[in-house]
């Protein structure tokens, strides 16, 4: 603290200032009981800014290796809980700083030379969005894995698909496990595209023009493990695209995971019964013993209206913003923080179930054969012997309303009772009746039949092995 006209002005900014700030505005305006989460970063950002001012003649070595240091040791204060942050230091930039020049003396005061906390910040979300986005990479192809794994061992595991969510035709159980494979390669492929274009460093551009200070932006740019540094001055500090790309590319994982966890929801349920969760997944009633509730999918479902509405915060908080830096960008830290922890969190949540899931057998095959799902495998058979297929549907559609009457399946009713309907109908009828005729017919890329599933998981592991 120092003292000026007997005024208390103990901010690193106060030298204009003639009173102290407001306690309450002290409090409103910190960000540091969130962005100290940034610390790693912040850290690594300044030693690259530090090493950058030597290597152009700012810094002395002596003076650059005593700022490395001691940034070091306070990262391991930090990491011990050790570090005592200070709420007048408003943010992890200023805190970390303050306890620089408290460690090494004036050297420490150095180190801002040629940068602004407005660079610095920029820098610091961009480091710690990448960083996670590679743990995200890697959490999705690890369930994805499981999923290839699950669609091998199930190919021919016979289930009802649905469209309205009325029994259509049936399907490999395995090949739905593959269209969730599909879907999160696409959000694969949304990140790591969102990883490339944000991988360019704004140090350098200062408050907002850049500095007068001879500094070679291409060397920290490398030292960060930046492609090239960022254009120009004004967009590298007002630029926060990053991270609306960033949740938008999360919000669409949450809308697959959540209908993932829809789809098990029901599938669990007693009316579906197609699958069993592992206990360790689910939890019990405090009232009904019997019960067993998939909490995990049903949060993850629920969880994820928290990240759409943080997608939401983000380009509301953007929009209408003049150029440059605005104090509104402090605000874009918690809803990313808290999407990336959920993303984190429900992902492995479904990387560590999906490999337990059991599925039941007899109890999807009756399903699939309550309700006419082989009734396109009949139409398409009349349309093979010669019948137009809108002739065909009529034909089948007739078949499927007697067969409701009867309480019977089409392979339940005899050759003489099909062939009133149509006298086209002969014995080879049956065999294309069957759940597994329908399925294996479905031959061709993309379709139902289990050897295309087994091209689809062999595809999908090769396309696993290469990342
Ligand atoms: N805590 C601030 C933020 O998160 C750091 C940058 C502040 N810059 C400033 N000129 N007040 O955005």
């Amino acid at each position: 603290m120092t003292q000026q006209n007997g005024k208390s002005t103990d901010r690193m900014w106060g030298g204009r200032f003639s009173e102290a700030t407001d306690a309450f505005v002290e409090r409103f305006t910190a960000s540091i009981d969130f962005d100290k989460r940034l610390y790693r970063q912040d850290i690594q950002g300044s030693i690259a800014h530090a090493s950058m001012l030597e290597k152009v003649g700012v810094l002395s070595l002596d003076e650059t290796n005593q700022i490395k240091d001691g940034l070091i040791e306070i990262q391991s204060e930090i990491e011990a809980g050790t570090f005592k942050w200070s709420v007048a230091l408003e943010d992890i930039h200023m805190n970390i700083e303050a306890a620089l020049t408290q460690r090494i003396g004036s050297v420490g005061k150095k180190l801002h030379t040629g940068r602004s906390r407005n660079d610095q910040v920029a820098t610091d979300i961009k480091l710690y969005v990448r960083d996670e986005i590679d743990q995200i990479l890697q959490l999705i192809r690890k369930l994805q894995q499981a999923l290839v794994d699950l669609a091998e061992r199930e190919n021919s595991t016979i289930m009802p698909g649905f469209t309205h969510l009325q029994t259509a035709q049936p399907i490999s159980f395995g090949h739905h496990m593959m269209a969730w494979f599909e879907m999160l390669d696409r959000d694969y492929g949304r990140f790591s595209d969102c990883r490339k274009r944000m991988n360019v460093s704004p140090l350098g551009a200062a408050a907002l023009a850049g500095t007068t200070f001879p500094i070679d932006r291409d060397y920290t740019a490398q030292l960060l493990d930046f492609d090239r540094p960022t254009n120009n001055s004004l967009d590298s500090v007002g630029d926060r695209d990053f991270a609306i790309e960033f949740s938008a590319s999360g919000s669409l994982l949450m809308i697959h995971l959540s209908r993932f966890s829809e789809e098990l929801v029901l599938w669990t349920s007693a009316q579906f019964d197609f699958i069993e969760l592992p206990d360790r997944f689910c939890t019990g009633s405090s009232i009904m013993p019997q019960k067993k509730n998939p909490d995990v999918p049903e949060l993850v479902r629920g969880k994820s209206g928290r990240v759409f509405g943080h997608l939401s915060s983000l380009l509301m908080l953007m929009k209408s913003q003049p150029l440059a830096y605005n104090k509104d960008n402090q605000e874009d830290k918690e809803p990313l923080f808290d999407i990336i922890d959920t993303l984190k969190d429900c992902l492995f949540a479904y990387g560590e179930m999906m490999p337990a899931v059991i599925c039941k057998k007899e109890s999807m095959v009756a399903a699939t054969m309550k309700g006419y799902a082989t009734a396109t495998d009949l139409a398409d058979y009349l349309v093979k012997k010669g019948l137009p297929f809108r002739d065909a549907h009529e034909v089948v559609g007739k078949a499927v309303g007697v067969g409701i009457q009867k309480g019977l399946d089409l392979s339940e009713l005899t050759l003489a009772q099909l062939q009133e309907f149509s006298e086209l109908i002969q014995e080879d009828v049956f065999s294309v009746l069957t759940l597994a005729g329908s399925l294996n017919a479905r031959d061709h890329h993309g379709g139902t039949a289990p050897n295309q599933v087994l091209k689809a998981v062999a595809a999908a592991r090769e396309k696993l092995s290469r990342s």
